[in-house]
């Protein structure tokens, strides 16, 4: 955990499948936590659409990878919010095509694609506490935060929920490639407990997950998200 007297920040991560409502809850709890809210899938779509921009090809590894020295990726914060940018371009809505979920699991087995992000994604420690959502949050990014849930809803609920969204995405699809890929695969973290959401509305997951945050120890007197 990243709360001592030089680094008080801290994590609170939040991983799952596909639509499991996991970004829901993260934007949720950040706006009751007073904290910022990270959206790591973001960052690996966003990787995805400048490939496809790029015309390669994302199973072609080789060839993401020298992309990816060729291309500049930041991401910061807007008002309480992750962003993303790739050489100084915001994908915006792009990032949720059909196009992108169908390759966003290719993009995002490759190593070298995981090891910049997951840099970039600590580095928001550095600046302020947060909650961040994705895959491999609370196994491989923050593996010491005490602060780890992991979300899940039934496979019919969750393919519900992105078509309700007007999405075009095959969540079991994503699901098996993300699970079975060799680096940092969808896991239950050590330390985490898992959510179900299938059957909550979002007033009430939220306060399952506040009561499960309590149980790890988050207290309503953390340090202030952006104290030092
Ligand atoms: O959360 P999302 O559906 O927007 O994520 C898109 C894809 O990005 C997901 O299918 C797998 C990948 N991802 C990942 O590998 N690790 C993360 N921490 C977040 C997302």
């Amino acid at each position: 955990m990243s709360q001592n007297s030089s680094k008080p920040h801290f994590a609170i991560a939040i991983d799952g499948p596909a639509a499991s409502g996991k970004s829901t809850l993260a934007r949720e709890l950040a706006k009751r936590l007073g904290l910022v809210m990270v959206n790591s899938g973001a960052m690996y779509r966003a990787v995805t659409w400048k490939a496809l921009q790029e015309k390669i090809d994302p199973s072609d590894s080789a060839a993401v990878v020298a992309m990816l020295s060729q291309i500049r990726i930041e991401c910061g914060q807007s008002g309480m919010s992750s962003t993303c940018t790739i050489d100084g371009i915001d994908p915006g809505d792009e990032l949720r095509s059909e196009v992108i979920n169908a390759n966003v699991s290719a993009i995002s087995a490759i190593p070298e694609v995981r090891e910049r992000l997951v840099n970039l994604q600590r580095s928001y420690l550095e600046r302020t506490s947060i909650v961040m959502e994705g895959r491999d949050i609370g196994s491989v990014v923050f593996p010491d935060t005490p602060f780890k849930i992991y979300v899940d809803a039934d496979e019919e609920v969750r393919a519900a929920r992105r078509s309700l969204a007007g999405e075009v995405d095959s969540v079991s699809k994503r699901d098996a490639a993300d699970s079975e890929r060799v680096t940092a695969p969808l896991v239950v973290a050590n330390g985490a407990t898992i959510l179900d959401t299938s059957h909550h509305s979002i007033e009430s997951a939220v306060g399952a997950a506040i009561e499960i945050l309590t149980e790890q120890g988050l207290e309503s007197s953390q340090p202030s998200p952006t104290s030092k």
